[in-house]
Formats: C-alpha cells, sequence, structure tokens
C-alpha cells in the first residue's frame, strides 16, 4: 500500500451501518510530530469486535462520523518529534485514542500510544499483543485476583478476548474450563483448556460442577452476556469472581443483587481503556509480561485470517459471522 509521508489511507465510516455501507476507504492528510510524538507506518492492523460496533453506532463510544475506528495496530516509527522516547525505525503496537483509530496506514500519535516490540516480533503478531491480551490479564489478575490451581471458566472462549483468557489462565496456572460453539472446540483445548463444551449444546452447571467437584469456577470471565450470563452466574464457586467484560449476544443482562449476596461471590466490571488514564503503568508491567511470555512459548495469538487492507469490511463480516478463530488482521503491504 503505498502512500506519500505526510498523507495515508484511512478506513472511515461515514454512516453507521454494516462494514460494507459504513466504511469508505479515503486519503487523509498525517501531521507531522509535535513534541512527544511520532508518526508510525502501519504493517498491520488488529480487528476486534467492538471495530463492528462502531461502525454499527452502537458501541459505548460512538463518535461523530468521519471517523478512523480500530482500536490497535503494529508498525515502524517513521518520524519523532522533539523529546519522543521513541526512535527512527523501530517497531511498535499503536493504541490510539478515536476518532482517528487504527485503520489508516499511517498515523501520528502521542508517545503514551506506543508500546515498544522487539525486532524479533513480527508485525501480524504484534498487531493482536495489546487490546485482548491486555484485557484477559487485567481481567484475571488485576479484577479477579487469579491464584494458581484455581478454576477459570470463560464464555466465547475461541474470540479474540476468550483465547487469550484461556491462554493466559493455563500460564498462571490455574485450570480451565471454555465455552464457545462446537466447531471450535479442537481449538480452545489446544490454546490449553482442561475442559471444553459448547453452551448451546452441553449443560453447562454439570459440567462445571463435575470439573471442580461441585466447588464451581473460582473466575468466570464472561464476554458474551445474554442468557449465557444468567447460567455463568449461577456456576459461581463460593468467593469467587464474576468478571463482566463485554456482551457478544447483543444483551446486557440484570443481575438480582441477592445472588452474589446468597452465593459469597463478587461481580467485578471491566473497562481496560480507563486504565490508560488511571494507572497507564499497569498497561506497560502488563505490556512487558507478555512480550516475555510470548518469547517463552506460553502465548501464541491464533491468527484466523490475514487480509489486505484494502478488504477491511469483508474482514469485519468475518467476525459478524461468527465463524473466526482468535483474530483477524489486516496488512498494508
Ligand atoms: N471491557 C473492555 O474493556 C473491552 C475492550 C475490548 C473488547 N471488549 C469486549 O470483549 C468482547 C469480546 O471481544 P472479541 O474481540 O474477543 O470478540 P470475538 O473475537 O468476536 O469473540 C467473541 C465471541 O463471542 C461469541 N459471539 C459472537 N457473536 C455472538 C452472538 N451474537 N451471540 C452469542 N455469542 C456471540 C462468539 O463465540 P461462539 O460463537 O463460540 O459462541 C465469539 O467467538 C466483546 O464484547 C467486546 O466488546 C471489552
Amino acid at each position: 500500500m503505498v502512500s506519500t509521508t505526510d498523507s495515508a489511507l484511512a478506513w472511515r465510516v461515514h454512516r453507521f451501518g454494516k462494514p460494507a455501507e459504513a466504511l469508505r476507504l479515503d486519503r487523509v492528510s498525517v501531521r507531522p510530530p509535535g513534541p512527544r510524538e511520532a508518526t508510525v507506518r502501519i504493517e498491520a492492523v488488529g480487528l476486534n469486535f467492538p471495530d463492528l460496533l462502531l461502525c454499527a453506532g452502537r458501541y459505548q463510544e460512538r463518535p461523530e462520523p468521519p471517523f478512523v475506528p480500530g482500536y490497535e495496530a503494529a508498525g515502524v516509527v517513521e518520524q519523532v518529534g522533539r523529546d519522543s522516547r521513541f526512535a527512527e525505525g523501530e517497531r511498535v503496537i499503536v493504541i490510539p485514542e478515536l476518532p482517528d483509530g487504527a485503520m489508516q496506514t499511517r498515523q501520528t500519535v502521542p508517545d503514551a500510544a506506543l508500546y515498544p516490540v522487539p525486532e524479533s516480533v513480527g508485525a501480524t503478531i504484534a498487531a493482536v499483543l495489546h487490546i485482548a491480551y491486555q484485557i484477559a490479564h487485567v481481567a484475571l489478575h488485576r479484577r479477579a485476583g487469579l491464584r494458581g490451581g484455581e478454576w477459570v471458566l470463560v464464555t466465547g472462549a475461541a474470540g479474540g478476548v476468550g483465547l487469550a483468557t484461556v491462554e493466559l489462565a493455563r500460564a498462571a496456572g490455574a485450570r480451565v474450563i471454555a465455552a464457545a460453539a462446537g466447531a471450535k472446540l479442537p481449538a480452545v483445548r489446544a490454546a490449553g483448556a482442561d475442559v471444553a463444551l459448547d453452551p448451546g449444546e452441553d449443560d453447562l452447571g454439570t459440567a462445571v460442577r463435575e470439573a471442580t467437584d461441585g466447588r464451581g469456577a473460582d473466575v468466570v470471565v464472561d464476554v458474551v452476556g445474554g442468557e449465557l450470563f444468567d447460567r455463568v452466574r449461577r456456576c459461581v464457586a463460593f468467593e469467587g469472581r464474576l468478571v463482566l467484560v463485554g456482551f457478544t449476544s447483543g444483551a446486557v443482562p440484570s443481575l438480582p443483587a441477592n445472588h452474589p449476596l446468597l452465593r459469597n461471590y463478587s461481580v467485578v466490571g471491566l473497562h481496560l481503556a480507563l486504565y490508560r488514564r488511571a494507572e497507564p503503568a499497569l498497561l506497560h508491567r502488563v505490556h512487558d509480561e507478555l512480550l516475555e511470555l510470548l518469547a517463552a512459548g506460553a502465548i501464541a495469538p491464533h491468527i484466523h485470517r490475514e487480509l489486505p487492507f484494502d478488504e477491511a469490511p469483508a474482514a469485519l463480516e468475518l467476525i459478524a459471522g461468527r465463524d473466526v478463530i482468535g483474530r483477524v488482521v489486516l496488512r498494508t503491504g
């Protein structure tokens, strides 16, 4: 994908709808980097479920069109501003702020939006190493205080956040029950799940009780919500922790407040983006740990498909079709 140094190609949402209706490929200008900023040539963009919701205007963030969606990308620093912590040629992950999101071939961002990656990590892997893995890590460790040997139940386990949760739970010495659609169960087993079940076919409560000697799951990470949430909340162990991460089912469930009271469990929310302002050092610590786990082979992001940058709408439709295992990535070159 060719673009001159002061411009870029960007997928922009012009009106809310399905990706093919919402997105248009535009040439946009790229400003030179100011103090503590850098311009990055993007090599790969990692797509996430929220990109679909952004196109539809159904996400918690709803920028005014036209805007560039996309939460994460990877590339090479092309130019730096005064006092930037980065150097030209350095490989980075870019976590930009909307409305100037990640689905573009080049962009200028503050240093705070950049995370360094070693040469050994390819752009496709770097482009999927932040959002899903940070959510999984912060959910398991910061929000749920996971301890080795505990049982973790994760829903939507074959998706981006789900597979990352399976891998990081295993890496922490936990045991994992993974819930995903039947055709995806081999993939969640391959990622390290001890028990894999299809909540559309299997009796979730019985499977969790059998696996845990009747205790239930110490930690539940739920990305699906809806009626599945109503079933997983009944599977939480005494003094367990249920982490709310997302609602891919499209339904935000309600919780009778007496349920966690009667069963002695905690319900905690996670909104990762808030840590960027409240405690950015946490995300940098997690980033360093993720790089170590990647180098040690303890995590291995599953790439479902790499598509050319021009095919962003089709790539997002794959996610909408619910057939994706792991992640879909756009490559710019
Ligand atoms: N809290 C935060 O800070 C934060 C940040 C980013 C993302 N998120 C959320 O994390 C969640 C997961 O994101 P992701 O990128 O991992 O998504 P993903 O890769 O698309 O995976 C989500 C899984 O949810 C299930 N699913 C999808 N559509 C569904 C539907 N209509 N009904 C029921 N289940 C459905 C699918 O599993 P099966 O087909 O196997 O059932 C799919 O594998 C999303 O809700 C997203 O908004 C939260």
